[in-house]
């Protein structure tokens, strides 16, 4: 098991002015063992829920993915923090942040390499060495944070892993130099990291046990999924429901709510299916209107309607209690928006649900709602009651089209930015 991080004390932030009793208690309710999780293909700003309820917790844990997950949140004087493999818990005072066994700390260089190898057909990482790690860790050769306390035999396991890597890719330069070198500045970030070094596993049993409130915090999305998503443009690791027990070692009876974060329109980054892709400059529009740029690469995202059939697929995964619905205020712009409802083979077959085949998922047609846009900036609504009938419309369609209540509205990306149905 890895690392536990202790909170930073620099930032005092209190809670968001605009909570209605309504809204404190609906967060009070949620369940000891609550999760956040990404419903699309990434970055639909989990990072700002998670910093939202962070302060109704005791834990923030992470338990899949590594430093290719960017969160990005503003804090109520709004400055803003980009955080990758600390959990976005962090910016408050009084809550623990756990970083479990099933997330990984990236060896750079390798990812790089691998995707120079597979040349053309190219998966798009983040190139933050995850693959790699998780790929080490799954043909066990990976180091583990606890092998940092044990220097006598580091040595020997960095030089496997790091043969091993030399072996496979021509330009990754190492010798007993390089052994030397990487050995000395492991040793100096093992002496940083001993004193949050615990066994995690132990630790999140425990604090259940002692009643404690854990919220677990997703990085990347259903769609990613190693085994869910559109394989092989997918991330290594489960970032849904199930890998937060194989992530933290906690079993499946004790988590309760899980929260579906999903963006109003669809984003997705690097190669891969995306059947509700707009492309030109309808996807213009909302790439800049959305400002979807990569926190951790800069690279922009792929934009799209927002495809109801794939998220149905990913709430019958994971079993969402409700959803959080984000950047509905970006939609503002358009006068009317559509919503990908159902999908059909070339030949008019429908397809039942979101295809593994992705011989088939390519050659689909997608069929859409047209919905009226509402024209406003509604960037400072707070109640929902107050959104304009045509954004409260959209929502209530969603809702009845998935089955999952959206309980949670972004309408921008501050933390006071919420509107809570
Ligand atoms: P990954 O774990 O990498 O998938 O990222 P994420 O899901 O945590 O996304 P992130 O927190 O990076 O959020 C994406 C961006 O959306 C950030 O810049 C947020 O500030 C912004 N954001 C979040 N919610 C809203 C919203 O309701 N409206 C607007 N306009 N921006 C939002």
């Amino acid at each position: 098991s890895c690392s536990s991080i202790k909170p930073s004390a620099s930032s005092s932030l209190s809670v968001a002015e605009s909570f209605t009793k309504d809204s404190a208690s609906r967060i009070e309710s949620l369940s000891q063992v609550s999760g956040v999780l990404g419903s699309q293909w990434g970055d639909e700003g989990k990072g700002k829920l998670v910093d939202i309820l962070a302060e109704h917790f005791d834990i923030v844990a992470r338990c899949q993915g590594g430093a290719n997950a960017g969160h990005t949140i503003y804090n109520s004087e709004g400055k803003k923090f980009a955080l990758h493999l600390v959990p976005s818990g962090i910016l408050n005072e009084d809550t623990l942040c756990v970083i479990g066994n099933g997330v990984v700390v990236h060896l750079p260089e390798v990812d790089g390499l691998r995707e120079a190898e597979l040349a053309k057909s190219f998966i798009g990482t983040t190139r933050r060495g995850i693959g790699p790690c998780y790929s080490s860790k799954v043909i066990r050769n990976g180091i583990r944070v606890c092998d940092l306390r044990h220097m006598d035999t580091f040595p020997q396991k960095l030089d496997v892993l790091l043969s091993d890597a030399a072996s496979r890719f021509e330009n990754f330069k190492y010798g007993p130099e390089m052994l030397k070198e990487e050995v000395e500045r492991y040793k100096r970030f093992a002496e940083r990291l001993e004193p949050f070094i615990v066994d995690t596993v132990h630790f999140m049993n425990d604090s259940i046990a002692k009643k404690k409130k854990i919220l677990v915090e997703g990085g990347q999305a259903t769609m990613l999924d190693i085994d869910f998503g559109t394989y092989p443009f997918v991330t290594s690791s489960s970032p849904s429901a199930g890998g937060i027990c194989t992530g933290l070692g906690i079993a499946p009876r004790v988590v309760g709510d899980l929260i579906g974060v999903v963006k109003a329109y669809t984003s997705r980054v690097g190669s891969g299916p995306f059947p509700t892709e707009i492309l030109g400059q309808g996807g213009d529009l909302l790439r800049f209107a959305g400002q979807e740029f990569g926190t951790t690469t800069g690279r922009p995202r792929r934009c799209g309607w927002l495809d109801v059939v794939a998220l149905k697929y990913v709430c019958q995964i994971n079993g969402f209690s409700s959803l959080n619905l984000t950047k509905l205020d970006v939609l503002s712009e358009f006068s009317e928006i559509q919503i990908g409802v159902s999908y059909k083979q070339i030949d008019g077959t429908p397809v039942e649900s979101f295809p593994g085949d992705l011989r088939l998922l390519e050659q689909l047609k997608v069929e859409y709602e047209v919905l009226p846009g509402w024209n406003s900036d509604i960037s400072s609504v707070r109640k929902y009651e107050d959104l304009p009938k045509a954004a409260q419309q959209y929502v209530e369609r969603i809702e009845k089209l998935v089955g999952v209540p959206i309980h949670y509205i972004g309408v921008g990306p501050g933390r006071d930015a919420l509107i809570y149905k």
